[in-house]
């Protein structure tokens, strides 16, 4: 490819950037709402809807529900991710809540399925919201996750979304061989065409606080970290495996999340795997970014540029709470 380069003045690489137009030209990558899911807090009535760390993102209480994936839906967006911000009361030790086929996300799922809009459904599998403790898995007697007890509860929450007409299930724990597990009882249930998104790379990260204060899991965790399974941020050969499995065991996309600070794992995935790639712009870098734009330190134009920074790692799609706001721009 260098070969075919020569050297200045007769290569002159500023020359194709000279105009607009030559500049829309050649730019290899683009962004389109079609990259976009936008992710959803969604709150049983009483819950207070602010979120104090994510300014411009609120817990859209149930009964707005509809109103909410309406607006979605005109403004072109593929898909939301919705997560549960649970009471307090209904949280226990082994997370219960999180299969009560009537719980708040079955409840919102059919409703929004009754409704028939062209945006899919994603739910989130994953134990945090329902626990007393916080942590994404039920607890063995010496405080250790217990990795395969946990599987049995994750495959009641899957099937529990996907019965009430989820069109994507994101198991989101890190726990070894859920999604196998969860493939296997979605097939033997009949549900064919439940999609599996595999939160498949997905580190130990501090920049998960606000959306721990926006489900409410920062008080039940109280300190405590997920270390022990959530990905190290020092390894990314791991990452491959960790995808490789999931893909063994029937995802049909996998994740890496956070973003920005691992497009390098989005990168290396793409190129060994050319499976649907999602990247997850989590909280912390959604208010790092709103925060300082707000204040007038970074300019909009930087949001756009933190998204087309995935495009060119090689992600076929993002989660970002920016949704709403870049698919205005974009169209
Ligand atoms: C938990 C879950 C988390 C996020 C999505 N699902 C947080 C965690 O692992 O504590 C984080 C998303 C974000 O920060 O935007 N299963």
């Amino acid at each position: 490819m260098f070969k075919a380069i020569k050297s200045f003045p007769e290569t002159r690489l500023r020359r194709l950037r000279t105009n607009d137009w030559s500049r829309r030209m050649v730019r290899q990558n683009s962004l389109t709402v079609n990259d976009l899911v936008y992710p959803i807090f969604v709150t049983e009535d009483q819950n207070e809807t602010k979120i104090d760390s994510m300014p411009g993102i609120e817990r859209i209480p149930e009964k707005r529900m509809l109103k909410e994936i309406d607006e979605i839906e005109r403004l072109g967006i593929p898909a939301v991710a919705i997560f549960p911000v649970i009471s307090e009361e209904k949280k226990t030790a082994l997370g219960e809540e999180a299969f009560n086929s009537n719980g708040l996300i079955p409840r919102m799922v059919r409703k929004i399925k009754e409704a028939d809009f062209n945006v899919g459904i994603i739910t989130d599998v994953a134990l945090d919201p329902y626990t007393s403790h916080g942590q994404d898995g039920i607890l063995e007697d010496n405080g250790t996750i217990d990795n395969d007890g946990t599987l049995e509860v994750l495959t009641k929450q899957a099937l529990s979304h996907a019965d009430a007409g989820a069109d994507v299930v994101a198991p989101s724990d890190m726990m070894d061989g859920r999604i196998g597990a969860i493939r296997k009882e979605l097939e033997k249930k009949g549900f064919k065409k439940t999609k599996i998104l595999a939160y498949s790379a997905k580190y130990a990260s501090s920049f998960y606080g606000p959306f721990r204060d926006a489900v409410g899991s920062k008080n039940s965790l109280a300190g405590g970290s997920k270390e022990q399974y959530q990905m190290d941020p020092g390894n990314s050969d791991e990452a491959i495996s960790e995808v490789f499995l999931d893909i063994q065991e029937g995802a049909d996309m996998v994740m890496i999340k956070p973003g920005t600070p691992y497009l390098d794992i989005i990168y290396r995935v793409k190129q060994e795997f050319q499976i649907p790639t999602f990247a997850y712009q989590v909280s912390g870098e959604y208010a790092m970014l709103k925060g300082a734009i707000d204040r007038g330190w970074l300019s909009r134009a930087a949001i756009y540029e933190s998204l087309i920074a995935f495009k060119r790692s090689g992600a076929d799609g993002i989660l970002t709470y920016f949704a709403k706001e870049i698919a205005q721009d974009l169209s």
